[in-house]
């Protein structure tokens, strides 16, 4: 089992969008998965809520859980669900340091055309300072919402950039998830784009993260 954020400071940058897919994907192979709404905002609960409204089958354990307590709780969370998934972030999240203090892995999305380098390393010293507390922690950074244009190169500047920086906690994941419609409208339906069936590269780029997250299994 494993402790996965899909977090950052950003808003708007996919953490939801992600989250919610991750956890749908491991209910499809059978986990028993939570998922751990930790925004105020609630986006993930909502998805949960359509799915369960409208009894799309897997269920999805999801609950919200905010402040000082969350440590604790993903603890005992994580002794009785196979795998915990949790969204956390927005700018000066206590709710995102806590959730780094207790993760195993870390999922970063940033956007090519909306990222910048104090974004990056603010992330890079939040990283650090969590791996201060938890030895475990890993942190990774995907893009998302790539253009599907091929003539526009921002994963390839995206990836020279972060090769001259080297940021040494945050490791640039191979998987890349475009910006596609049916993203957005899964999430409307309380779906994962793998359940949606109407996208295939969608499907072809999520399943391809999974497995970056996952593992091949
Ligand atoms: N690859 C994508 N292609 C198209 N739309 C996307 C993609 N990823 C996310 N979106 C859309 O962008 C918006 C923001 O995504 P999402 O809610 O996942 O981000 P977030 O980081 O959780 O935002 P917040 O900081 O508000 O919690 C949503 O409307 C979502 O459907
Ligand atoms: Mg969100």
């Amino acid at each position: 089992m494993a402790i996965v954020l899909f977090g950052g400071e950003k808003g708007g940058t996919g953490k939801t969008t992600l989250a919610t897919n991750m956890a749908a994907m491991l209910a499809l192979q059978g986990k028993d998965v939570m998922l751990l709404d930790t925004d105020r905002q609630g986006t993930a609960s909502f998805w949960a809520t359509v799915r369960e409204e409208t009894d799309t089958e897997p269920r999805i354990a999801c609950v919200q859980k905010f402040g000082k307590g969350l440590v604790s709780q993903v603890r005992d969370l994580a002794d009785r669900y196979d795998e915990i998934v949790i969204d956390a972030g927005g700018r000066d999240s206590a709710e995102l340091r806590y959730a780094l203090g207790v993760s195993d892995f870390a999922y970063i999305p940033i956007q090519p055309f909306q990222f910048d380098i104090w974004t990056l390393q603010q992330m890079n010293d939040l990283v650090d300072m969590a791996q201060g507390l938890n030895d475990n922690l890993q942190a990774f950074i995907v893009l998302n919402r790539a253009s599907t244009n091929p003539a526009i190169q921002e994963e390839t500047e995206t990836r020279a950039f972060f090769e001259q920086e080297d940021f040494q906690n945050l490791t640039l994941m191979d998987s890349v998830l475009r910006d596609r419609i049916s993203y957005r409208k899964a999430a409307r339906d309380g779906l994962s784009v793998v359940e949606m069936k109407q996208d295939k590269k969608a499907i072809q780029e999520m399943t391809q993260l999974f497995k970056e997250v996952y593992g091949g299994n």
